[in-house]
């Protein structure tokens, strides 16, 4: 069987999960599939740069054009983060018919309208499961597992590293400081964690997931946000007082056609399984007018979580490229919202 040739942008955290994955699960993909899957050029920023897993430097690239460009690649999986230059090569991508795996959420929050209408035009798929959530194939399940239910509220913890600072705070009575440096370690944090502790991060995740669950254009600045950098050490000891659990949580409602969506830290009650969501862990709660409560827990961040996700649509992009009907799921029906603000 002829293998499939995959480009990968980005050789970071989350791109060495996803090479690590491909390599080591490669006879399970492959019979899933039906053909080899190789990951054949890989951009990086240095491509000198010593690294925990072995790369055979021959497919290693500074230049993400070369990526781009080449015509034997079928799909590109984008794990560089980045926005503006981000999205010339994926539309540039998508020009050029391949398909497209992205984990990269502030691309999506911002131009995932434009994408995925390039990507209806060419027939191509875009799929970003890893974009919220990490681990957590909520994606998927909004558009699919709910395509026949009314949804009436998205509620979640969608940030690992703000949700594995404020649980060490309450356990630990740890410094939020320190907590910060520990999640940056780890690599949960962001390049630049202040999107993660004011909210931002958050936001973006909430804007995806109002859009895809009300099926309408919620866009970031829909989001009303507010992050975690103020909350103290005696806020946590006093919710915990009080029964609560301090948690950064988005919130999406609908009302009629009228949505809201906020990111704030709110006092959970003890007794909600929110609550109990500790660490880098993320949840999201999902109510719909037929299904009734429905709740998704795993890890929101870290490298084989997330790479989970970006596999698991490469997986579905190749298996629609041997059947022919790639691009399907770029359609979203797309229509206009009203938000609860409209109406003041
Ligand atoms: N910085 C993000 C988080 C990474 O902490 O959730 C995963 O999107």
């Amino acid at each position: 069987m002829k293998p499939v040739k995959v480009g990968l942008l980005g050789l970071g955290t989350v791109g060495t999960g996803v090479v690590r994955i491909v390599e080591g699960n490669q006879e399970d993909l492959s019979s899933q599939v039906g053909s080899p899957i190789i990951i054949s050029k890989i951009a990086v920023k240095n491509s000198d740069k010593p690294r925990d897993i072995f790369i055979d430097p021959a497919i290693l690239t500074e230049d993400p054009w070369d990526v781009i460009r080449d015509p034997e690649i079928d799909v590109i999986v984008e794990v560089m983060g980045g926005v503006e230059q981000t999205k010339a090569y994926i539309l540039e991508a998508l020009e050029r018919g391949k398909h497209i795996i992205t984990a990269n959420k502030d691309l999506m929050a911002l131009y995932g309208s434009e994408i995925l209408a390039k990507a209806q035009e060419k027939q191509c798929d875009v799929f970003y499961e890893a974009s919220v959530a990490g681990g957590i194939p909520i994606i998927r399940t909004l558009i699919e597992g709910f395509s026949s239910d009314r949804i009436l509220k998205i509620m979640g913890i969608v940030n690992g590293t703000t949700n594995f600072i404020l649980t060490k705070m309450s356990k630990e009575g740890a410094s939020y400081d320190d907590v910060l440096q520990e999640a940056q370690q780890l690599g949960y944090a962001e390049s630049d964690p202040t999107s993660d502790v004011e909210g931002l991060d958050a936001a973006r995740k909430m804007a995806i997931l109002g859009t895809l669950g009300f099926r309408t254009n919620v866009e970031l600045k829909d989001v009303s946000v507010r992050g975690i950098s103020q909350v103290t050490k005696e806020d946590i000891a006093y919710a915990k007082r009080l029964g609560y659990e301090m948690k950064l949580l988005g919130i999406a409602d609908r009302e009629d056609e009228n949505i809201s969506i906020s990111v704030q830290p709110t006092m959970v009650r003890r007794s909600h399984p929110i609550a109990a969501v500790n660490g880098v862990y993320n949840a999201v709660y999902v109510y719909g007018e037929a299904v009734g409560e429905t709740m998704f827990y795993g890890a929101g961040a870290g490298a084989m979580p997330t790479a989970t996700s970006v596999v698991a649509d490469l997986v579905a992009a190749i298996k629609n490229l041997k059947l022919g009907v790639n691009g399907l799921k770029a359609i979203v029906p797309y229509k206009q919202k009203k938000l609860k603000d409209d109406e003041q």
